[in-house]
C-alpha cells in the first residue's frame, strides 16, 4: 500500500525512479510522484493516475543522481495532483515521500503549525512541515527528522531529501516495510526489493525506530539511542524474470499458471531426501502443544484459512477457529490456555493482521506466519515461518498464493497428526501430486472457462457462488476474485443459507455458480441449485469426476476431496479472469485496490 524507492548515486535517478515504481505500481496507483536533484536544486514531477502518466509529466531535461519516488493508495485526501507524493515543505528545502498513515497528524498540526498554509489534504506534509519546523528551531536534518519521527503516532516508511544536503536520502520505518539496497558506488530504497532488482540484488533489513542515513557509498544505520548499528546484508532471491509478464498479457493469468509449478515447489521444498514431510522440529512442537489454533488472515488468505481449518480439525485434531484479523484485533474471543496463533499472508506486511500477531506477542503466545515473503514484517516477528514458494505474487488479485497456503496447510496438518500419533489415512504428496496434474488439466483448458465466462457472466449485474462444506470455502473465494477484478456485484453462500433469505435476490437469468465436489453434499446442492433454477436462475455446475451428473457445467479430474479446493478454485480464478477481461477492466490493478494493504 504506497511504494517508495530512492536512489543516491552517479547515475541519471529519474529513469531509475521511474522503473522501480513501475514495479511497486501494485501497492497502490492512485497518483506518482518523484523528486530528483541535482547539485542546485530539487525539483518534484507528480501526476494523478498511473506511472505512465507520470513518465509523461517527469518529461524533462532536467535530471540529476538523487531522488525519492512514491506510488499512492489514497488514505488521507483524494486521488489529486496536490495529494500525491513527494511533499515539499513551505520554504521547499524538505522533500519527503511517505507510507503508511500518521494518527495524531490533525493534533501535530494544532500544536506546532497553525500558522502554516498546508497545500494538500494528507498526514504526510503535517511531517514534512514539522521537520522544517525543527529544524528553524536550530536542530540539525538529522535531530530534526528524529525528533519529528519521536511525536508520529501511526505507521510510516519515510524517505527524506534535504536541499541544502545533496549528499544523503534520509530514511526511517514503523510498521511499513522499507529496505536499504547496496550498490557499487550506488545505494537505494525501496519498498519491496523487485523494484530495484535491475540495480542490485543485496539489501539491508531495516528495523522499526532506526534512523538511517543512505549515501553514495555508506548506509549508517542508527537506533533509538543514536548508536550505529551494524547490519549484514542479503542476497534478495528473486530472478528478475519472475516479476515480468513474459508472454501472458497479464499477470494474473501468468499466475494462474504457474500453480502446478508452484504445487511442485510446495512438493520439493517439504520433502527430506527420504521422501518424508519436513518441517522444522520447532514448529512442530509448538503446533503439537497447541490446545487451541487461531488462524488469523484477511482476505483471500482468510478463505485459504478456512480450508485450512479443516484439515487442521480432521487431520491432527486441534480444535481451530478462523479470524479476520480487522476484526479479531478489535474483539478478541476468549483464548484458550495454550493458543497458537497461525497467521497467513502472502505479503507478510497486511497491517490488520499484523496488529494481531502484536497483541499475540504481548500476551506471550506463541505464532507461527504462513507467507509468501521471507524477512517480510509478519515473518521476522512471528516465532516461525513457513514459506509459499510460490514466486513473486504481482497481480493485486492473489491466485497462486491461495492454493500456496492450502498446500502448505495441508502438509503441516499431516505434519502435527503424525507428532499426535493419528494416521489421517492420506499420503499427502502423491495426493498433492495429483492436484498438480490436475491443476494442469484444467489450465489448459482455459478456452473452456473463457467460454463459460461469456455463457453465464457477459452482461450480469450480480453472481451468486454456491457451495456446502469445503465447497463453500471455495465459493467465497470465487466470488472474491470476480468482484474484485470485474466488479459484478459477487457473493458467496453456503447452499443450505440461500433459502433464508438470498435467494429473494434471484432473478431470471441470475447467474449460479455452483460447486459440487463434496460426496456427502452432493445430492443436497444439488437440491440448492434446483431452488434457484425453479425461480429463474442460470446454473453453472462444476462438479468433480465421480460426482458428475448430466449437463453439469465443468468436471474437474477427481483428486482428494479434502484437496479439491486446490483445483475448483483454479476454474474460478480463470472464469473470473475471462469475466472482467471481456468487460474490460483492468485486470492486474482493479479500481480501488492495492496489493499488500499496509494500513489498518
Ligand atoms: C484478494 C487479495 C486480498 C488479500 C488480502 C490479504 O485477491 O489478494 O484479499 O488476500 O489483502 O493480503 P495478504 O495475504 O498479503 O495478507
Amino acid at each position: 500500500m504506497c511504494g517508495i524507492v530512492g536512489y543516491i548515486g552517479t547515475a541519471n535517478a529519474k529513469e531509475l525512479l521511474l522503473r522501480g515504481l513501475e514495479k511497486l505500481e501494485y501497492r497502490g496507483y492512485d497518483s506518482a510522484g518523484i523528486a530528483v536533484r541535482n547539485e542546485e536544486e530539487i525539483k518534484v514531477f507528480k501526476a494523478k493516475g498511473r506511472i505512465a502518466e507520470l513518465r509523461k509529466a517527469s518529461e524533462s531535461e532536467f535530471d540529476g543522481n538523487v531522488g525519492i519516488g512514491h506510488t499512492r493508495w489514497a488514505t488521507h485526501g483524494v486521488p489529486n495532483y496536490e495529494n500525491a507524493h513527494p511533499h515539499q515543505s513551505t520554504s521547499g528545502r524538505f522533500t519527503l515521500v511517505h507510507n503508511g498513515v500518521i494518527e495524531n497528524y490533525e493534533q501535530l498540526k494544532k500544536e506546532f503549525l497553525s500558522n502554516i498554509t498546508f497545500k494538500s489534504d494528507t498526514d504526510t506534509e503535517v511531517i514534512v512541515e514539522l521537520i522544517e519546523y525543527f529544524s528553524n528551531e536550530g536542530l540539525t536534518t538529522e535531530d530534526a527528522f528524529n525528533k519529528v519521527l519521536s511525536l508520529l503516532h501511526g505507521s510510516y516508511a519515510l524517505g527524506l531529501l534535504d536541499e541544502q544536503d545533496s549528499e544523503k536520502i534520509y530514511v526511517a520505518k514503523n510498521k511499513s516495510p522499507l529496505l536499504v539496497g547496496i550498490g557499487d558506488g550506488f545505494n537505494v530504497i525501496a519498498s519491496d526489493a523487485i523494484a530495484m532488482l535491475a540495480v542490485t540484488d543485496t539489501y539491508k533489513e531495516l528495523v522499526d525506530n532506526e534512523i538511517v542515513i543512505v549515501k553514495r557509498d555508506e548506509v549508517i544505520i542508527k537506533d533509538q539511542d543514536g548508536q550505529v548499528v551494524e547490519r549484514d546484508s542479503y542476497k534478495a532471491e528473486i530472478d528478475a524474470s519472475d516479476v515480468e509478464k513474459g508472454t501472458y498479457d497479464h499477470y494474473m493469468l501468468k499466475e494462474i499458471h504457474e500453480q502446478p509449478g508452484v504445487m511442485r515447489n510446495i512438493i520439493q521444498n517439504y520433502q527430506d531426501d527420504n521422501g518424508e514431510l519436513k518441517i522444522d522440529k520447532a514448529i512442530i512442537d509448538d503446533v503439537a502443544k497447541a490446545d487451541r489454533i487461531y488462524i488469523v488472515a484477511c482476505g483471500t488468505s482468510y478463505h485459504a484459512g478456512l480450508v485450512g481449518k479443516e484439515f487442521i480439525e480432521k487431520w491432527a485434531g486441534v480444535p481451530t477457529e478462523v479470524h479476520v484479523a480487522s476484526e479479531f484485533v478489535y474483539n478478541m474471543p476468549l483464548l484458550s490456555e495454550k493458543p497458537l496463533f497461525i497467521f497467513i499472508s502472502q505479503s507478510g506486511e497486511t497491517a490488520d493482521s499484523r496488529a494481531v500477531l502484536v497483541e499475540a506477542k504481548r500476551l506471550g503466545h506463541k505464532s507461527l506466519t504462513i507467507t509468501n515473503v521471507p524477512g517480510s514484517t509478519l515473518s521476522r516477528e512471528a516465532d516461525h515461518t513457513l514459506i509459499l514458494h510460490a514466486g513473486p505474487e504481482i497481480a493485486v488479485a492473489s491466485t497462486k498464493a491461495y492454493t500456496a497456503q492450502i498446500a502448505v496447510l495441508a502438509i503441516l496438518s499431516q505434519v502435527v497428526a503424525t507428532a499426535h500419533g493419528k494416521d489421517t489415512g492420506v499420503d499427502i504428496i502423491p495426493e498433492l501430486g495429483k492436484v498438480t496434474t490436475a491443476i494442469t488439466a484444467i489450465v489448459d483448458d482455459a478456452p473452456k472457462m473463457e467460454q463459460i465466462a461469456k455463457d453465464f457472466l457477459e452482461t450480469t449485474r450480480n453472481a451468486f457462488f454456491i457451495g456446502r462444506t469445503m465447497d463453500y470455502y471455495v465459493g467465497l473465494e470465487g466470488a472474491l476474485k470476480l468482484k474484485e477484478i470485474s466488479y459484478i456485484q459477487a457473493e458467496g453462500f453456503a447452499g443450505g443459507e440461500l433459502k433464508h433469505g438470498t435467494i429473494a435476490l434471484i432473478e431470471e437469468g441470475t447467474p449460479i455458480i455452483a460447486l459440487a465436489t463434496q460426496e456427502k453434499v452432493n445430492l443436497s446442492i444439488r437440491g440448492n441449485v434446483k431452488e434457484v433454477v425453479a425461480r429463474g436462475a442460470n446454473p453453472c455446475i462444476i462438479s468433480m469426476e465421480g460426482l458428475e451428473h448430466d449437463n453439469d457445467t465443468y468436471v474437474i479430474p477427481v483428486v482428494h476431496e479434502m484437496l479439491s479446493p486446490l483445483v475448483s478454485v483454479v476454474t474460478l480464478q480463470l472464469i473470473s479472469y475471462y469475466a472482467a477481461l471481456h468487460r474490460g477492466c483492468d485486470v492486474d490493478k482493479p479500481r480501488n485496490l492495492a496489493k499488500s494493504v499496509t494500513v489498518e
